[in-house]
């Protein structure tokens, strides 16, 4: 009877072990927002991109930002006070390359101010249909990987508004604002026997300004900026999350020797 009830206590004890094991495990699979993601809502392979956190790949990130994106995307959850200390410019610095909005009197928009967008949301709404979101957590929602293949993936189509199309976000509502860097491509695809379109690539159409390499690199800076926008304190906290084991380790050390030194003279029996 005794030998029962212990079995169907640790049987018990061992379902609910399972249950907070599976509660872990889910808990970490929707807590990283790039696994939904991995394989593409549409269908389409994603390539890998791990985002750069360097001063340098940063700073050319934003100016493609601000030059590329800020006409109609806000990020202003951020300032560009915050921008100039991280990215290690000067508030100078900043405000010269940097700043192009303006605020409500029409003057320069101060350095303390959020990065917001001169387009009003009546306008976009009007222009494209949709009200172009926030940039500042996108990174957050799509993950790296997302953003790099779109941003990649803007392909010559007539058939819409804007003449551009997406193979990972069919029927985009954006143009494709970089088509001077990368020129013009169209998707190819191939059968796969049972009826479906595989994507296998691209086929330029028209050079841009950039060489394939080149355009790699800006898109390369740029989702590393909105990486270090949804994230800025991501460098801080892996650094104080090194320190902090140091400490433990330190701490642990200090405690075997003090442990030692308690026991050392009282006799052990056995
Ligand atoms: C001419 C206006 C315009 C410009 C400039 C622009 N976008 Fe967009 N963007 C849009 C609109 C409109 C949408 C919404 C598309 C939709 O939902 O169909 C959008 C959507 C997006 C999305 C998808 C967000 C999501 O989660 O659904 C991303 C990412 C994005 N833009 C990034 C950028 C980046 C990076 C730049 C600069 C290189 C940029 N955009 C420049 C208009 C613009």
């Amino acid at each position: 009877m005794n030998l029962l009830n212990n079995l169907s206590v640790s049987r018990n004890s061992a379902k609910a072990l399972k249950a907070v094991a599976s509660l872990v495990v889910a808990g970490l699979v929707a807590g990283t927002p790039q696994f939904a993601y991995t394989a593409g809502d549409s269908g389409v392979e994603l390539e890998h991109f791990s985002p750069v956190r360097t001063d340098r790949a940063l700073q050319r990130g934003a100016r493609t930002y601000v030059n590329y994106c800020q006409g109609c995307h806000t990020a202003d959850y951020h300032r560009y006070a915050q921008l100039a200390e991280d990215l290690g410019l000067s508030e100078k610095d900043v405000l010269e390359n940097l700043v192009f909005t303006t605020d409500a009197n029409g003057e320069q928009t101060k350095i303390g101010e959020l990065i917001g967008s001169n387009m009003s949301a009546d306008y976009a709404k009007t222009a494209f249909g949709v009200v172009p979101p926030n940039l500042a957590l996108v990174s957050r929602s799509r993950g790296s990987d997302w953003l790099y293949t779109y941003m990649k993936s803007f392909y010559l189509d007539q058939s819409r508004p804007l003449g551009a199309n997406n193979t990972v976000y069919a029927n985009v509502g954006m143009p494709h604002v970089l088509a001077d860097l990368q020129g013009w491509q169209q998707p190819v695809y191939h059968d796969d026997g049972a009826g479906h379109k595989v994507l296998d690539g691209f086929q330029q159409v028209t050079e841009g300004k950039l060489s394939a390499e080149e355009y790699d690199a800006t898109i390369s800076d740029l989702v590393s900026f909105l990486d270090y926008l949804g994230d800025p304190s991501k460098e801080a906290r892996h650094s104080l999350g090194i320190k902090v084991m140091l400490f433990l380790f330190l701490f642990l050390v200090l405690a075997v020797l003090l442990k030692k030194e308690y026991w050392k003279d009282i006799p052990h029996n056995n």
